[in-house]
């Protein structure tokens, strides 16, 4: 082991008992030579491990008494504010904003926050490539021709299965398999809409969905989020009642960008309403398995017995988007939506079907998952100490129960375009708020992070360097 190594791993270690309260905010940590010699390890190595807690927050030094446990931030974040009025219904227009942050997002050069990806440490990967290996050796997945529109049975079946632990009681043939979720709500929107209609979003919104509406030449109308519940029912129904609106598409659990969770009396308002309406709702349920707390919330699929809810989702926010395995569990449209998938790709690839078919069987996913959520809910942790301690007091924040997207709304007088342009600079992403509403200007003082990588000495001093930046501009505005 290198002596790098053993720093770290003591700063770690000392964390974990910092967080567990083993070491208590105030109290002082053993001296340098007393630890080294505890540990059997040089003085050295104790100092660098004290220089790793103290660069990170966790301790303070006072002169000549020693290292202490810095005292818990005595703040608690407030939430961020939605403004609840409803948009008239308009075109989405593309910004080039959305390419430019994709692009930045998949190259290595950069400390990145900006695009919602899993954690990358996580050792699901080895469980990834048995799966494969082994549908390799056993499985036919050359010279069969097409596979059924549907799609993998065997995965098929594993989904349903799954599906049940959302409340939702399907049969595999039930199912299409697509090769990614956005592909699975591209194909929905396809079946149920044409160019010219209005969908209803919640906003903020993933801007995938916005981008999805702007390339069909619809015309989104833009429902407020409550950072906590989501959609806002009520403002829904007002839309309805005053415009054709044709599909409703929302993100209930744990959505993106803000991390809400709909409770489940308001997913019963909601059906209430498409049935009320005689419409169809589209459910992005993507990060649905990814909540910290006890079992995983019910889908708002959970409640529709008409089949007017159409659920998308896929693994790559659970393993990865690599992966290119989503789906569609399309209620009362089933056959629009295998007619669109054949339009779209005919069939897709069987060989990750059948790996992700055999990982969710015998793969350990449930353990992956367990891992990953407790994961995290501590990365969400550290990154509202890394808030508090780094940004403005005025900052607001979404602490979500689930998934891995926080929405920041920087304090009055500053701009998270500019924000972004010159953290950008400081080889730092973030997704700056105007990607995620068709209205422009809308969120001009809003960020969304990406909290799923493991924090690293780097990673914190990114964030506290987007706090210094953020300082600045209100210094400049003043
Ligand atoms: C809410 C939501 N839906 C869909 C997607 C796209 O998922 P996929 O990679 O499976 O197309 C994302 C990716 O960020 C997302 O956040």
């Amino acid at each position: 082991m290198t002596e790098m190594s053993l720093y770290h791993q003591l700063a770690s270690a000392i964390i974990d008992q910092i967080r567990n309260d083993s070491f208590k905010p105030g109290e002082k940590l053993p001296s340098v030579r007393a630890l080294a010699k505890q540990q059997k390890i040089s003085v050295s190595t104790v100092l660098a491990a004290y220089g790793v807690l103290e660069d990170r927050g966790f301790v303070e030094v006072r002169p000549k008494s020693g290292y202490f446990v810095r005292r818990v931030l005595n703040k608690t974040p407030k939430a961020p504010s939605i403004n609840q009025s409803t948009s008239h219904p308009q075109k989405v227009t593309t910004p080039q904003r959305v390419m430019e942050v994709m692009r930045d997002g998949s190259s290595q050069q950069f400390i990145a926050f900006s695009v919602a990806v899993p954690g990358r440490d996580f050792p699901v990967v080895h469980q990834l490539k048995r799966s494969f290996a082994k549908v390799v050796r056993n499985e036919t997945f050359l010279g069969i021709g097409y596979d059924s529109p549907k799609g993998n049975q065997p995965l098929r079946r594993q989904l349903a299965r799954r599906a049940m632990d959302a409340g939702i009681l399907v049969s595999p043939d039930e199912i299409v398999t697509t090769s990614s979720c956005q592909s699975a709500l591209g194909l929905c929107l396809r079946a149920l809409t044409k160019a010219g209609d209005i969908v209803a979003v919640e906003t903020p919104t993933y801007y995938g969905l916005l981008q999805l509406i702007e390339a069909m030449g619809l015309k989104a109308i833009e429902v407020p989020s409550d950072p906590h519940a989501g959609m806002n029912v009520g403002a829904l129904k007002l839309a309805l009642e005053q415009w054709p609106i044709k599909a409703i598409l929302t993100i209930p659990c744990y959505s993106n960008p803000l991390g809400s969770l709909m409770p489940d009396d308001q997913k019963r308002e909601l059906i209430d309403l498409i049935y009320h309406y005689d419409i169809p709702m589209i459910e992005d349920d993507i990060y649905g398995e990814l909540g910290y707390e006890g079992t995983r919330p019910k889908a708002v699929k959970a409640y529709d017995h008409k089949g007017q809810v159409l659920l998308c989702s896929s693994v790559s926010k659970t393993l990865d988007p690599q992966l290119g395995v989503g789906w569609v569990i399309p209620g009362r449209y089933q056959e629009q939506i295998e007619y669109q998938k054949f339009l779209n790709s005919i069939s897709i690839a069987r060989l990750p079907q059948l790996a992700i078919g055999e990982m969710l069987a015998h793969g350990g996913y449930e353990r992956h998952l367990r891992h990953a959520r407790e994961s995290y809910r501590q990365r969400r942790d550290r990154l509202t100490e890394l808030l508090l301690e780094h940004f403005p007091s005025e900052t607001r924040f979404t602490q979500p129960q689930g998934g891995f997207v926080s929405w920041i709304q920087l304090p009055p007088g500053t701009n998270a375009l500019k924000l972004y342009l010159e953290a950008r600079q400081e080889g730092i992403l973030i997704s700056p708020g105007e990607l995620y509403s068709s209205a422009a200007n809308k969120y001009q003082r809003s960020i969304r992070l990406c909290y799923a990588d493991a924090w690293t000495p780097e990673r914190e001093m990114a964030i506290k360097t987007l706090g210094e930046l953020v300082s600045q501009q209100l210094e400049d505005h003043s």
